[in-house]
Parts: C-alpha cells; sequence; structure tokens
C-alpha cells in the first residue's frame, strides 16, 4: 500500500533530476465536427503554457492522429502550432480504421517529417499506436458501443510498420507505444502489444468505475493508483505514462460518483499534485470542446481563459491534506474494466472534447472527434472504420517509455519514467 512504497520512491527520485513531462490530450476536431486550425491549436497550446496556479510547465500535447481533419493525409496542423508555441508533442496515429486509413496516418506521418524537419521531429516526445482501441473490443467496450477497436495482434502489427517509417529520419529514437486503458494493459491477451511498445500510455478513470461499489470521490485517489500499479505490475518493467485522468466538474452521477467542481479539485489535490512532474502525465483535461456533453472535465470550463481555471491548480492544499490514502481497493481486471459507462473500468473513452458518462456510449472517430450516440444507436460495428473522416479520433491517454535512450535523452522527463516504472506511485 501507499505507506510501503513510499521510501523507494523517495529514493528514486532523488536521483531523478529531471522533471516529468506534463501536457494535455487534443483531437483533431471539435466535438461538433468542426476542423481544428492551426490557430486553434495554438490557442490551446498557449493556455496551457499560461495556466494560473501552475508554473508553466504544461508544455506539451498529446494528440490521436497525424491527419488535419478533413484531408486525406495531410499532416495535422497541430505540428506548426507546436513549432510557434514551443510544445512537446505525443503524436498519435489512429489504428482502429483498417490498413487504408493507417496507410494515411503513416503517410501524414512521412509528410511531417520532410515538411517540418527538426523543427518538429525535436520536439516529438513520442508515438503512439492507437488509443483505447483493445479497450473498444473488450467485453465491457463492446457493451458500452464504445465503437470500432483492433485487436492486439493488429496494434503490434502497426507498431512495426511505424517503427520502418521512422527508421533511418530524425525520429528514429522516438519511443512508440500505445495508449489504452489500464484494463486492457493487465489483460495478459494483450502482452504482444507490451511486447511491441517501447513505452505504455494508461488511461484510468475512476469516475467511470462504478462496478466497483464505492467509487465516490474519496476512493479517487486509491482507485487510481491501484490501476496504476497495476498496470506496472503487468507491463514487464516497460515506463508507464499516464495518458488521461481526470474528474469531471459537471455531468451525471456513476455509481456514487458524483461530478462537481469540488470533486475536481479533489481529485486534483489527490492525483495531479502527487504524480505532476514525477510521472509523465497528460491530464484530462483542459478545455471540453462542446458544453453539450454528459460529463465536462475541462480545466478552462468552454474558454480558454488561462487566468480562470475552474478549481486551484496550485497543489496548495495538498501539502496540508492528509494523503493517507485507505488502500483499500484492489484494482480488479475482471468484469468491469472497461470504461466508462458505469462499468467501470476507469477507461475513459473520451476524445478531444468530453467525456461521456456510460449509458452514453461514445464513439471517437478517426477524424478525432466524438461522437455521442444518445439513444444506443452507435454500433460496435458499425461505421467507424469504413468511414474515417467521421469516426472519433484519438483519445487522450497515456504517455511513453522507451528502451532507446533517444527519446529519453530528448525529453527530459521521460527519464523519471524509467526511474519509476516498477516501483509504486505513491511516494510523493
Ligand atoms: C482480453 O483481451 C483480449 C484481446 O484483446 C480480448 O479479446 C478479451 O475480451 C479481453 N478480456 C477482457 C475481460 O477484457
Ligand atoms: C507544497 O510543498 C512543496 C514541497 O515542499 C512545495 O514545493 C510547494 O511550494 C508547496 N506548495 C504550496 C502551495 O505551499
Ligand atoms: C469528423 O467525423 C465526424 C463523424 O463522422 C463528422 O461528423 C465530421 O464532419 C468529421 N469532421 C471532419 C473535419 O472531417
Amino acid at each position: 500500500m501507499v505507506a510501503t512504497h513510499l521510501l523507494a520512491l523517495a529514493a528514486s527520485l532523488t536521483a531523478a533530476s529531471a522533471q516529468a513531462i506534463q501536457g494535455f490530450n487534443s483531437g483533431n476536431t471539435f466535438v461538433n465536427g468542426a476542423a481544428k486550425a492551426q490557430s486553434d491549436f495554438e490557442a490551446e497550446m498557449t493556455a496551457a503554457q499560461n495556466l494560473a496556479g501552475t508554473d508553466g510547465s504544461f508544455t506539451n500535447f498529446r494528440l490521436y492522429t497525424m491527419v488535419q481533419a478533413g484531408t486525406t493525409n495531410t499532416p495535422i496542423s497541430a505540428i506548426p502550432a507546436a513549432i510557434d508555441t514551443d510544445t512537446g508533442l505525443l503524436l498519435g496515429l489512429w489504428a482502429s480504421a483498417g490498413q487504408a486509413v493507417f496507410d494515411n496516418e503513416l503517410a501524414a506521418l512521412r509528410s511531417a517529417i520532410q515538411q517540418y524537419g527538426s523543427d518538429f521531429t525535436s520536439r516529438v516526445i513520442g508515438i503512439s499506436v492507437g488509443s483505447e482501441d483493445l479497450y473498444r473490443i473488450s467485453p465491457t467496450g463492446i457493451a458500452n458501443e464504445a465503437g470500432i477497436g483492433a485487436g492486439p495482434d493488429v496494434i503490434a502489427n502497426y507498431i512495426r510498420q511505424v517503427r520502418e517509417v521512422i527508421a533511418g529520419t530524425p525520429l528514429s529514437g522516438a519511443g512508440v507505444g500505445h495508449v489504452d486503458t489500464w484494463t486492457a494493459w493487465v489483460n495478459g491477451s494483450n502482452s504482444a502489444v507490451v511486447q511491441a511498445s517501447d513505452w505504455v500510455g494508461m488511461n484510468a478513470f475512476p469516475y467511470f468505475q462504478a462496478e466497483v461499489g464505492d467509487n465516490s470521490i474519496e476512493q479517487g485517489g486509491p482507485l487510481f493508483f491501484d490501476a496504476y500499479d497495476a498496470t506496472v505490475g503487468a507491463v514487464g518493467g516497460k515506463p508507464v505514462w499516464i495518458t488521461e485522468t481526470g474528474w469531471p466538474y459537471q455531468g451525471p452521477t456513476v455509481g456514487v460518483a458524483d461530478a462537481s467542481v469540488d470533486n475536481a479539485q479533489s481529485y486534483w489535490n489527490q492525483v495531479a499534485c502527487r504524480v505532476l512532474g514525477n510521472i509523465n502525465t497528460f491530464w484530462y483535461t483542459l478545455r471540453d470542446a462542446n458544453a453539450a456533453n454528459a460529463a465536462s472535465f475541462g480545466i478552462l470550463g468552454d474558454d480558454l481563459d488561462a487566468s480562470s481555471p475552474q478549481w486551484d491548480l496550485s497543489c496548495a492544499a495538498e501539502n496540508t491534506t492528509s494523503t493517507s490514502t485507505s488502500a483499500s481497493s484492489t484494482a480488479t481486471a475482471t468484469g468491469g474494466a472497461g470504461g466508462r459507462g458505469g462499468n467501470g473500468n476507469g477507461a475513459s473513452t473520451t476524445e478531444d472534447s468530453g467525456l461521456t458518462a456510460t449509458p452514453v456510449p461514445i464513439q471517437t472517430n478517426v477524424n478525432g472527434s466524438m461522437t455521442l450516440f444518445p439513444t444506443g444507436g452507435a454500433s460496435a460495428t458499425g461505421g467507424a472504420s469504413s468511414n474515417p473522416t467521421g469516426s472519433t479520433g484519438p483519445t487522450p491517454t497515456s504517455p511513453p517509455v522507451f528502451e532507446g535512450a533517444a527519446t529519453i535523452s530528448k525529453v527530459n522527463g521521460a527519464m523519471l519514467l524509467g526511474a519509476i516504472a516498477g516501483l509504486a506511485l505513491f511516494a510523493f
């Protein structure tokens, strides 16, 4: 439990002077399907860097696709935005729409390297092949009508394809991995993806874990760290990045989890204040793209006024709040792993825009947008894969680690992951 890991972690942290990477997730469209332009990405990146209450360390963004919305395979405009704002990028390639669509992702990756050169490649902190693809084909994902997914052999094959594309380019040292729900990572049937990856990106949302019985905000921290520990324990020493986590400030009650600003504040203090700076983390999220989503997570609400976060990000309360967790909950991969929807695996299926609570299935579009199916009409076998522009984009998930040193040396924060992998997190 928590206390037992503290000393080991503290010891390892003292040796790691580098700051871990911290950032936010960003799809290539707004929920209404409108493409984000370069200026939209720049506005997000600038707001992230200037967030009141933080020290300016939110200098990274995770993407779900390499393709600019509305195009076949033009590189996403987040790239020139990142160059202009000096933002690091965890690249993403959408991997649940079949080989033809994946070929477009690869083409956009090749084009980006050629078009933007070292201004681009020097800012890449990792490459994620897919997002929650394994969750979507799990029983929970299917029950939640989470949309089209892909199996472990497909993802592992795509990872090999990415390695072939970057070989001999300035990105050859980038860590290639995959982002999925913690429940997918602890599922031994997905080991081919673990083996193929340099790092593992974990998404976990206690808010959606109704299946555990008590997923109240008081259990938010313990459930999250149980999920993290379970993932670390299942991936054989591969670095584990937190690619998506957060608590909604408004939305439906899921199990006994209430959405409120106070609870979003509490979850920030319980989780963000302990992992930021120590573990590579992409928080969910900076802003929601659509206020109509059932649950809203955006720190900045519906606008991008960096001076007005909805809750205090300074972690001032964290120093005086007991961090002793009950450590009562044990992560269970059974049954409920899955995502949102009340089944609780803690997975989120959100795209760049907000998350939805359970009963409302979410389909992530290939183009990075999230589609809600309020009437339950989405079919898991539906059109996502056949409709590249209509499928959901990448979900915000977790960060990478690499066997290879190349990426690590580029990214200051990444080194810490290596030190932390295998240790429990609770140390801070
Ligand atoms: C475990 O992973 C395999 C392969 O992705 C999948 O078919 C299976 O449904 C998963 N099991 C659970 C309980 O999620
Ligand atoms: C909380 O404690 C940490 C570590 O001592 C310190 O760096 C930080 O400034 C403190 N935060 C506040 C708001 O006092
Ligand atoms: C993204 O996909 C959604 C769902 O298919 C679609 O409605 C929207 O028009 C697409 N947006 C772009 C920019 O391609």
